[in-house]
């Protein structure tokens, strides 16, 4: 069969690769011992290791969303894995799930809804800004949704939402709460019980530093009820109730559904006893400390933020505006070829109108703030100079 070969063997090229700080919206950086625990063993979906391992997650995922509930498990995917799971899994064709849209990952809900045939009904605010609870709740008693999505930080656009009471207020209107922490959990406060939060997700290339690949995920007994007697089946490889049954969720079940990545389970581990040897509490006022002292060195360089309110902010991205004229691709691309630093221009509806940079997890930490900041004023400087070359000649 060898002269059947139609394609050759390809040249694959040796290419050197110099890694950049990671200082974008994420993926960050991963812990040391994330990147150890990624060697070890592949684990057989069946044996006790497996399941003890997947026990140990499930405890730690409790801490980190801080719930009672038993609906804790994490899903083979990205981000938006979780996010396409908690939506599908929630709300049937034709109902109605209300969008409080600021960013992209809310226009992506958007998106998955629509595909699903869910009534998706967004309504949106400046970018830069936060949702006030009277407005949502006007909303939640025009539309009377199954369920409210908002997205807690949002690393399009910096912004961070207050939750704290948002649960309530989504029950008094039979509504279910979904909230995606992706780029919050962690690096700042959540609380799903306290905040009366129905569905939460999260991910792993973020604050949790660790790859992306598994996504954690929780629901409130009230979701689990609703998921208990809906009508509409969704997506197999997402369906909850069977996920649920594998990560043995109840404590009597230890069901074969799909073979998970063993090595992204201990990472998931790694991620999670990173964070429970702080401490969450002590871990949110790291990223407060550290993004308040990257925000005073910005300032002190002249730079402003896209964000006008100061409690908007999210900790863990924050989004800056250059002057006029300036090319923000070009920024990022300096800063990458001359300071070896990653961060990233906007995204969705910041596209082409800010800088975002992630300051976070294992990046947490007032040397990377400084050369950051430094990095930053060194690239205004020299793009300035090639500005006024341009305009000035
Ligand atoms: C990805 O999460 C991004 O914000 O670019």
């Amino acid at each position: 069969l060898a002269s059947k070969i139609i394609i050759p063997v390809p040249k694959i090229e040796n290419r050197k690769f110099t890694k950049p700080l990671l200082c974008g919206p994420g993926p960050c950086d991963v812990w040391p011992s994330v990147a150890e625990a990624l060697n070890k063993p592949i684990l057989s979906p069946m044996c006790d290791e497996y399941f003890n391992l997947m026990a140990d997650i499930r405890d730690s995922l409790k801490y980190l969303f801080q719930t009672k509930s038993k609906l804790v498990l994490a899903i083979s995917g990205s981000g938006h894995s979780a996010m396409e799971a908690t939506i599908t899994n929630l709300i049937g064709p034709n109902e109605t799930m209300l969008i409080a849209t600021r960013g992209i990952w809310d226009e992506r809900a958007l998106n998955i809804a629509q595909r699903h045939n869910i009534k998706a009904i967004p309504f949106r605010i400046p970018f830069n800004t936060t949702f006030s609870y009277e407005h949502i709740e006007a909303e939640l008693k025009k539309w009377k949704p199954t369920a409210l999505f908002v997205t807690h930080g949002d690393s399009s656009t910096g912004t961070v939402q207050k939750l704290d009471g948002l649960g309530e207020l989504c029950h008094k209107y039979g509504a279910l709460l979904i909230v995606d922490t992706v780029v919050s959990i962690g690096g700042v406060p959540f609380l799903m019980d306290e905040w009366g939060v129905d569905a939460v997700y999260t991910s792993t290339q973020k604050v949790l530093s660790g790859p992306a690949g598994i996504s954690p995920v929780a629901f409130s007994e009230r979701a689990e009820e609703k998921m208990n007697n809906r009508k509409h089946q969704p997506p197999f490889y997402l369906d909850i109730k069977l996920l649920a049954q594998q990560w043995n969720c109840y404590g009597n079940t230890r069901a074969y559904h799909h073979t998970l990545c063993s090595p992204m389970l201990w990472a998931l581990l790694q991620c999670l006893q990173e964070i429970n040897k702080r401490t969450l509490p002590k871990f949110w006022k790291t990223h407060a400390d550290v993004v308040g002292h990257f925000h005073k060195r910005l300032r002190q360089y002249g730079f402003n933020f896209l964000v006008p309110k100061a409690e908007d902010r999210l900790a863990t991205v924050t989004t800056v505006v250059l002057p006029q004229g300036y090319d923000y691709l070009k920024f990022v691309k300096y800063m990458r070829e001359n300071y070896n630093i990653l961060i990233f221009g906007g995204l969705g509806p910041t596209a082409g109108k800010a800088l975002r940079i992630g300051i976070m997890g294992v990046n947490a930490t007032i040397e990377v703030a400084d050369a950051v900041a430094d990095g930053m004023a060194g690239t205004l400087k020299a793009l300035t100079k090639s500005y006024n070359i341009l305009i000035f000649g």
